[in-house]
């Protein structure tokens, strides 16, 4: 997918289903590394990001297959046949979350820094405070970092950051440590919660996950493999609840869990947006005036940094003035210069970002600089008078599976090439 056409105008109207989540899949699939027997997984999302992961698996001797559209079956590697290749691993910042099970399963890791991203740096410090403290032995050469461990033994680890990724990074490898570990000051994400699940079905033992301490007593080894569904996509899930209000629609989201998305939920009411919740499902509509809203991302369970930028595409047609906080990365805000060419109307000043709506949006042509700012495009153009073609759609299909036919099946006029 490298070119999104759509036509604005059309409000969204009917019902899609939530695919599983992005981001516990990556991690997950790196967790299967862990385990000596079979894992069949479900709700697997088929997303580009998840097929390069699975490239390096197999790439590093594990043998997983597409069992039917959502589903993998996974024989993880008895040795490491190869270690990742730098190709493969520069096309997938997940791919960090290697380290913690390659070093401790098999005592040695080396990838390829991941490097920054559009949206910040993205350093690994906290990943290698954890690790190192574990026992691991690191060193960054020629960009890759390059890693080894006779054993791993437990710690206790602060975390200076709730990082999401050191925080799974260092619950992997210390599934496998001799004794304990405690590791304070988590990130406490939804997507934290299926890891240690996921792990704890293999056998490990972890507790704490979703709150700011997580505790870990090391086993030897995982050997029961299983069967585990990972959990809805909760920033797919947003990232629709969020087009249906920007086009005024009617929308039924099928497979979410809403206690996930409490924070975007609680926003969107906010601004007079309709949010009924029942069961699985969530009902998204809008009978009257939208209101400005202010905003601040925080780590879970504040507002996801990862809804930013599709927040920021609805606002830009709300009356009055919103105010977008960006705290958690450095660089979040490269889609404004876009949604401006299209006509909003919005200032940055450092880690915010003032939207004063406007009454439309024009189409025009508008390039995604990443994930979200190309799923934020997408509703822009949703809204937008006239037809938007979005360039390098290929970051959307990185985080979202058929997004083209989940809008077209709600009426929108949409287009891929
Ligand atoms: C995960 O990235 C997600 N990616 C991101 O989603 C998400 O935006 C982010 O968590 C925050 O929720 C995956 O799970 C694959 P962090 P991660 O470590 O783990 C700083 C998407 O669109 N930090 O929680 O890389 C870092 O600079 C993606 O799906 C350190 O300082 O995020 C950032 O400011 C984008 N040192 C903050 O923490 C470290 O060692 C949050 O990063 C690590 C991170």
């Amino acid at each position: 997918m490298k070119t999104i056409q759509i036509t604005g105008g059309t409000r969204l109207r009917g019902r899609v289903k939530i695919s599983g989540a992005k981001n516990a899949t990556l991690a997950i699939l790196s967790a299967a590394l862990l385990a000596n027997d079979k894992i069949i997984l479900e709700n697997v999302p088929d997303i580009s990001d998840v097929r390069v992961m699975i490239d390096i698996i197999r790439e590093m001797g594990g043998e997983i297959s597409w069992l039917d559209e959502e589903c993998l079956s996974i024989k993880p590697p008895s040795k490491i046949s190869n270690l990742p290749s730098y190709r493969e691993v520069k096309k997938l910042r997940a791919s960090n979350l290697l380290l913690g099970p390659l070093l401790a399963k098999f005592g040695i890791a080396q990838i390829a820094l991941p490097g920054g991203c559009n949206i910040g740096i993205r350093p690994m410090d906290l990943h290698f405070k954890g690790l190192a403290g574990l026992g691991a032995e690191l060193v960054i050469e020629r960009g890759c970092v390059k890693g080894q461990a006779k054993s791993l033994r437990g710690a206790r680890i602060y975390l200076d950051f709730p990082s999401v990724g050191a925080t799974e990074n260092i619950m992997m490898a210390a599934s496998l440590a001799k004794g304990s570990t405690v590791i304070e000051n988590v990130a406490k994400e939804p997507e934290i919660v299926d890891l240690a699940n996921f792990l704890n079905s293999l056998g490990a033992k972890v507790r704490g996950a979703g709150t700011d301490v997580i505790k870990i007593e090391g086993v030897d080894s995982l050997d029961q493999g299983g069967r585990y569904a990972v959990i809805p996509d909760r920033i797919e899930a947003g990232t629709f609840m969020v087009a249906a209000a920007a086009t005024r629609g009617d929308v039924l989201l099928e497979g979410v869990i809403s206690q996930h998305i409490e924070p975007l939920i609680a926003k969107l009411r906010e601004a007079n947006v309709e949010v009924t919740e029942e069961g699985d499902t969530l009902r998204v509509k809008v009978n009257q005036e939208l209101r400005p809203i202010d905003i601040k991302t925080m780590p879970y369970p504040g507002f996801p940094t990862d809804m930013q930028s599709q927040m920021m595409a609805l606002l830009t047609i709300v009356p009055g003035t919103s105010v977008l906080v960006e705290n958690i990365f450095e660089n979040r805000f490269q889609i404004v210069d876009e949604l401006k060419r299209m006509g909003a109307n919005i200032k940055v000043e450092g880690r915010m970002a003032v939207i004063e709506g406007v009454s439309s949006l024009h189409g025009t042509q508008v390039k995604a600089s990443d994930l979200r700012a190309g799923a934020a495009l997408i509703i822009a153009a949703l809204i937008a008078e006239g037809v938007t073609e979005i360039n390098n759609a290929f970051y959307i299909a990185r985080g979202y599976q058929k997004i083209e036919q989940k809008l077209s099946s709600l009426g929108a006029n949409i287009r891929v090439s």
